[in-house]
């Protein structure tokens, strides 16, 4: 855990960050070096996945372990909207989206996947035990009982039973951007309030430079039934090209969706951008393709390349992503936005 922390107000009072503008430092505990050791993971709820991400780097682990264990602390946690803790369907039922990739292309997803805690580690299995990539509904449920994972109860949270008995009043859907945000810049409205949907997304590169990144989700609040935003889809949600970078995803999925929002952040990269770069290219894609519409949504990209610079990029103001590197530090960054 740290042992010293910081709160900073401005950018000024931390100097030198190329990425984004600081809200918050704190010390981890001290380890070897680590070469180009690096996780960033969304929202101000990345600081514990960071966490418990950087445990498995520290020791010179695999990124794709680190990936994985990362967002699994998000997924135990209570959280309107990723776990089993997240917001239900419009029919009182939650249901999970996950996915994985590591340096080698390899990767695997669940979607609509019910009663399971850790969809990404259903996702990993299907990665590494089946010839598929993708899995959804019954039958991903169905091998993750084949693989072991215990089946929870379908019991909503407390906080997720009182948010859909309020939905139920209007059924209306009416979202609140950047409702992850717990700390920094504040959302419009209630943390965990109706209707809100929003993702863990975490990459990571280890002491060897190889990359991997994970991707998990309960998916928009109150959705219709059978609904997939990008968080299960590699190439929207998330995309991991070693030889380039590694990107992902946050917000209205389905405008993520039609632009392959994680695969268009990587191939910028590839065209020589930096991170922040390719996030920001790709969001102004996304703003000529929605016109007016852009102001009504929220999308938010982050990134590596394979040099270990990071970035992040979003539509709207508001959006926090926290980083973790090998100089014993992690910071809660605020990123640069399009619309004012
Ligand atoms: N970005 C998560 C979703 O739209 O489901």
């Amino acid at each position: 855990m740290p042992t010293r922390r910081k709160f900073l107000t401005s950018s000024a009072s931390l100097g030198l960050l190329a990425a984004g503008r600081p809200l918050e430092a704190a010390s981890l505990p001290p380890s070897a070096p680590l070469g180009k050791a690096l996780v960033i993971s969304t929202w101000d709820t990345g600081l514990a996945a960071n966490l418990g991400a950087w445990k498995i780097l520290s020791k010179g682990g695999h990124a794709l372990d680190a990936a994985e264990a990362g967002v699994m602390v998000t997924e135990a946690s209570q959280n309107c909207c990723v776990g089993l803790g997240g917001n239900p369907d419009r029919e009182g039922i939650v249901t999970l989206d996950a996915c994985i990739m590591d340096d080698q292309f390899n990767c695997g997803s669940v979607a609509a996947l019910e009663r399971i805690k850790h969809p990404i580690s259903v996702a990993r299995r299907v990665m590494e035990r089946t010839p598929h990539v993708m899995l959804v509904g019954e039958g991903a449920q169905q091998f993750a009982v084949a693989q072991g994972f215990p089946l929870e109860p379908q019991k909503l949270s407390p906080d997720a039973e009182k948010a859909y008995r309020e939905w139920l009043k209007t059924s209306a859907y009416q979202p609140i951007i950047n409702v992850e945000n717990t700390r920094g810049s504040k959302p419009t409205g209630p943390v965990g309030g109706a209707n809100n949907h929003d993702t863990i997304a975490l990459l990571a590169q280890d002491g060897q430079g190889r990359l991997s990144g994970s991707c998990t989700t309960s998916g928009m609040g109150f959705k219709m039934r059978g609904r997939l935003g990008d968080s299960p889809l590699i190439g929207s949600g998330l995309f991991v090209d070693n030889a380039v970078g590694a990107a992902a995803a946050t917000g209205q999925g389905e405008d993520v969706i039609r632009m392959a929002g994680a695969h268009t952040v990587v191939e910028f990269m590839r065209q020589g951008l930096s991170p922040k770069a390719a996030c920001e290219a790709a969001i102004k894609r996304l703003a000529q393709i929605k016109g007016s519409k852009a102001h009504d949504i929220q999308v938010c990209f982050i990134a590596v390349n394979k040099q270990g610079q990071h970035g992040a990029y979003a539509l709207q103001k508001g959006f926090s992503y926290a980083v973790c590197d090998d100089k014993n530090q992690q910071q809660l960054l605020q990123s640069d936005y399009l619309l004012t």
